[in-house]
C-alpha cells in the first residue's frame, strides 16, 4: 500500500499530488508496470534500462536511485516499474512514516537480498534518520543499541544487498551525505502534450470508455504536462459524458465538462489565475518575494513552490529572478483573454 503525501490543497481539480486514499487507490490501477506501458521520459528510460541491464549481467544489485521533480510526474509509478524489470522484491515506504532509528531498523532488517527499498518524500526523513539510512546504503551494516541504561550495548547487524529508490521533490532539502549515496540522480521532466495524449487514451481504454482522438488531445493540452492530472480530468469528463449523453468522450463534451470545472485552455483553474492577478494588480511587471506572495494569497509558500509554481514556470508565465517573482507578459495576455469558449 503505497505511502503519499496527500495534497494539501485537496479542492482543486488541477491538484497534482493525490486527492485523497480513495485516489490513490484508484491510481495502482492505472499505473504501467514495464517499461515498455510508460510513456514519455525517454531519457531517463534509456538510462534506467542500461543501469538494470548492466546488473543484470553482473547478477549484482541495482546502484541507489534518487528520482525528482515536481509531483504527478511517475516516480512512484517508475519505482514500481524498476522493481519489475529487475525482478526485485519492493518494500514501500515514505519519509514522514519513519520516525524513529527502530522503525527503519525493522524496515532494513525484514530485507530479502536484492530488494528494493522505496522511500516516498525522502526529504522529510528526520536528520537522525538520515544517517541510520546513508550508512546502512554504503556498506550494507547497521549499529542498533539493545538494552537500556548501563547494560545497553551496540551490536552491528549484516544487512542484505538493497537498492533504495527515493523520491522527492526537492533535492536541496536532502543532506548532502545522503544525496551522495545514490549512484543515480534523475529529474523526472513535464510530458510532452502528445505524451499525454497518449497517457489519456491507454487509461481510458483501461477505464473501458470509448474517447475520440480530438477530446485526448483537448485533455492533453488542459493537464498541465502531468499524467495524474490527465487521468483526472478523463474521470471527470467521463462522469459528464455518463450523465449527460450516451457516455462518448467527444470535443464538446470535454469542452463543457472542462468548462463546468473552471479549467481554461492552459489548465489553469481560478486559483493559478487568482494568485497570477494578484501579483500583477499589486506589483505589476517587478519582482516580488515567495513570502509576500504567500501572504497576498493566505496559501502556505510550499504549496505555492510545489503546486502553481513548476508549471507556471514551465509555461514561462513566472520566472524566478534573484529579487523575487515576475509574472512575464505572456501570462499577462493570457489573462487578459476571455478565459472560456463559448
Ligand atoms: N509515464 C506514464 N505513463 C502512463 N501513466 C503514468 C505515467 N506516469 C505517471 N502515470 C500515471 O500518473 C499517476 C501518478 O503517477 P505517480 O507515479 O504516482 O507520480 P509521482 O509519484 O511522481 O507523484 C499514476 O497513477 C499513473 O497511472
Ligand atoms: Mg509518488
Amino acid at each position: 500500500m503505497p505511502v503519499q503525501r496527500i495534497d494539501e490543497a485537496p479542492e482543486r481539480i488541477v491538484a497534482p499530488t493525490a486527492r485523497n486514499i480513495a485516489e490513490e487507490r484508484d491510481e495502482a490501477s492505472l499505473r504501467p508496470q514495464k517499461f515498455a506501458d510508460f510513456i514519455g521520459q525517454a531519457r531517463l528510460k534509456r538510462n534506467l534500462k542500461l543501469a538494470i541491464d548492466a546488473a543484470k549481467k553482473r547478477g549484482d544489485t541495482l546502484d541507489h536511485i534518487l528520482l525528482y521533480g515536481p509531483p504527478g510526474l511517475g516516480k512512484t509509478t517508475m519505482a514500481g516499474v524498476i522493481a519489475n524489470e529487475m525482478g526485485s522484491g519492493l518494500r514501500v515506504t515514505a519519509g514522514p512514516a519513519i520516525e524513529r532509528a527502530g522503525d527503519l531498523a525493522s524496515i532494513l532488517t525484514n530485507l530479502n537480498e536484492g530488494d528494493i527499498l522505496f522511500i516516498d518524500e525522502i526529504h522529510r526523513l528526520p536528520r537522525a534518520i538520515e544517517e541510520v539510512l546513508y550508512s546502512a546504503m554504503e556498506d550494507y551494516k547497521i549499529d542498533i543499541v539493545i538494552g537500556k541504561g548501563p547494560a545497553a550495548r551496540s551490536v552491528r547487524l549484516d544487512l542484505p544487498h538493497f537498492t533504495v529508490i527515493g523520491a522527492t521533490t526537492r533535492t536541496g532539502s536532502l543532506a548532502a551525505p545522503l544525496r551522495d549515496r545514490f549512484g543515480h540522480l534523475y529529474r523526472l521532466e513535464f510530458y510532452e502534450p502528445q505524451d499525454i495524449e497518449k497517457i489519456v487514451v491507454r487509461a481510458a481504454k483501461l477505464l473501458q470508455s470509448k474517447i475520440d482522438s480530438g477530446a485526448a488531445e483537448i485533455l492533453a493540452t488542459r493537464a498541465r504536462l502531468t499524467p495524474r492530472i490527465a487521468n483526472r480530468l478523463l474521470k471527470r469528463v467521463r462522469d459528464f459524458a455518463d450523465v449527460n449523453g450516451d457516455g462518448f468522450i467527444d470535443p464538446p463534451t470535454t469542452h463543457e465538462a472542462l468548462k463546468m470545472m473552471e479549467i481554461d485552455e492552459l489548465g489553469l483553474d481560478p486559483a493559478d489565475r487568482l494568485l497570477l492577478t494578484t501579483i500583477v494588480e499589486n506589483y505589476g511587471e517587478r519582482a516580488v518575494g515567495l513570502n509576500t506572495i504567500a501572504a497576498l494569497t493566505g496559501d502556505e509558500t510550499a504549496t505555492i513552490e510545489d503546486f502553481y509554481e513548476p508549471y507556471l514556470m514551465q509555461i514561462g508565465f513566472i520566472e524566478r529572478t534573484p529579487r523575487g517573482r515576475v509574472v512575464t507578459k505572456k501570462a499577462r495576455q493570457h489573462l487578459d483573454k476571455p478565459s472560456f469558449k463559448t
